[in-house]
């Protein structure tokens, strides 16, 4: 017992002490003469949100059976997630685009994007390297001023694409416990699909999790995407990531050209809520894909999907646990993934993260497909039938047997993921 109590005094004064760190960090005005505030912001009003109707679902939709309360969050969160950020509002110094709308927007606002980003790194005898000290492992495409353009570091021997993935549903994915995911990666191996869960530090609550947004799965909940895009993809600083990406990782640069102090990502007095907590209110709250009705032909492709082995990796369904939010809570989540990593074998993007290897790759969701060409992590498919083909490692049997389908099942089996 008195062991036990001074660990847990132990870690407890650890954890007092990070915190400490934590807080001087993000304290600035660091010294930084001219470390100014962020700029404040008048986003627009919020567009009116309407509940779905019964039967007559449209992509964009925030969840069925909201609170009036709820429906009001999902409003607000939508205008943030298209609120244009300024460089006075903390946009770079280096950046890919100014809001979240840019990249996703494909059916309606929340929707996948043809826009590719860039990963790079670099293979060594000791492993992958992802140029940290180089600005990796992501590219920043463009900057407040040209001074801080960002290139892709002439030793990086690994440069992959990746297309940002549609959001609708995300909400559902999230409320699916691990446990159930960690079950789908206890399965006997058959077919020679293993599959792996990714385990990740959440960022948000220093707990270990199981990773499930993003092409490797690297995150665990919307609040982290939330913060991990407002700093990646715009750079806006916020409480869970108060450090600025210096351009190219030169920290000269970055003091040169970086004049809101960090965290930049504020409460706004308007809403009581910071940039990244709306995002994710909206993100969580967005309805899944509205799926078509079951055709004829339809049904006869979705009994093709399981006879050739796509529903052991796209599994065809899961249900999330209890949540607070009601619309959540125990609902079936007919996602088409089992939320793994499988090894793609060519398919594979060459960066490895956490627990994902070079060639892993998340199963992508396959609901709502019919809006979110092209397809695959950069892309790189025009139609389902190319993403299908494109299949490797262990989806290579079940890519096999779809090569030799009847040119009438592989019609079905389109018009089935097509309804999805
Ligand atoms: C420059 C384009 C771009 C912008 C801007 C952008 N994203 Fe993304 N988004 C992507 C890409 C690319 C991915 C896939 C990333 C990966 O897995 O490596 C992605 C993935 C995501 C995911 C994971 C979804 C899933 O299916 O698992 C979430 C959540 C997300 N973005 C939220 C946001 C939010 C919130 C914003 C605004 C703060 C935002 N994104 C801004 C390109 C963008
Ligand atoms: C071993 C697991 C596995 C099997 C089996 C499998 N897939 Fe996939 N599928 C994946 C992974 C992983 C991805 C994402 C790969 C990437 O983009 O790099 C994917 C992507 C896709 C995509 C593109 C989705 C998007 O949004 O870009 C489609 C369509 C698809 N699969 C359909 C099928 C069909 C149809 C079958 C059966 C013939 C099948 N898959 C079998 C793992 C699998």
């Amino acid at each position: 017992m008195k062991t036990t109590a001074s660990t847990s005094l132990l870690l407890l004064s650890a954890l007092a002490f990070s915190q400490v760190v934590v807080i001087a960090q993000s304290g600035r005005p660091d010294g930084r003469p001219d470390g100014r505030m962020r700029a404040q912001r008048g986003i627009a009003p919020p567009r009116p949100v309407a509940p779905p109707q019964p039967g007559r679902s449209r992509f964009g939709d925030p969840l069925p059976g909201l609170t009036a309360a709820q429906l009001a969050d999902f409003a607000q969160g939508r205008a943030e997630f298209e609120n244009r950020e300024s460089p006075d509002g903390g946009l770079g110094p280096v950046f890919n685009n100014s809001s979240c709308v840019a990249c996703h927007a494909s059916g309606a606002t929340g929707g996948a994007g043809p826009v590719t980003v860039t990963r790079f790194g670099r293979n060594t005898p000791q492993g992958f390297d992802p140029l940290t000290e180089l600005g990796g492992p992501l590219l920043q495409m463009t900057a407040t001023d040209f001074t801080g353009q960002e290139i892709v570091p002439f030793n990086a021997d690994v440069v992959a694409h990746r297309q940002s993935t549609p959001l609708f549903g995300l909400g559902l994915i999230e409320a699916i416990p691990d446990a159930t995911i960690i079950s789908n990666a206890q399965r006997l191996a058959s077919d020679g699909v293993r599959g792996k869960f990714s385990a990740v530090l959440d960022p948000v609550s220093n707990q270990p999790r199981v990773g499930r947004f993003g092409w490797k799965a690297q995150q665990a909940t919307l609040l982290a995407f939330s913060a991990d895009a407002y700093l990646n993809e715009m750079g806006v600083t916020s409480r869970i990531f108060p450090e600025e990406n210096a351009p190219n990782g030169n920290p000269d640069l970055l003091a040169a050209l970086d004049h809101v102090a960090d965290p930049e990502d504020t409460v706004d007095p308007a809403t009581g809520k910071s940039d990244i907590d709306a995002s994710a209110d909206f993100m969580q709250l967005l309805a899944p894909p509205p799926p078509l009705p079951l055709t004829a032909g339809a049904a006869a492709g979705s009994r093709i999907f399981n006879q050739i082995g796509c529903a052991v990796c796209h599994l065809p369904s899961m249900t999330t646990g209890l949540s607070p939010i009601a619309a959540l809570s125990l609902k079936p989540v007919p996602l088409y993934s089992d939320l793994l990593l499988h090894d793609m074998g060519e398919l594979g993007d060459g960066i490895p993260d956490g627990t994902a290897g070079p060639r892993d790759m998340r199963t992508a969701p396959l609901w709502g497909l019919r809006v979110s060409a092209p397809y695959l992590h950069d892309g790189r498919a025009a139609t389902v039938d190319a993403a299908i083909k494109a299949h490797d490692g262990e989806a290579r049997n079940a890519r096999d047997r779809y090569l030799r389908l009847r040119a009438m099942e592989q019609r079905q089996l389109a018009e089935f993921l097509n309804s999805l």
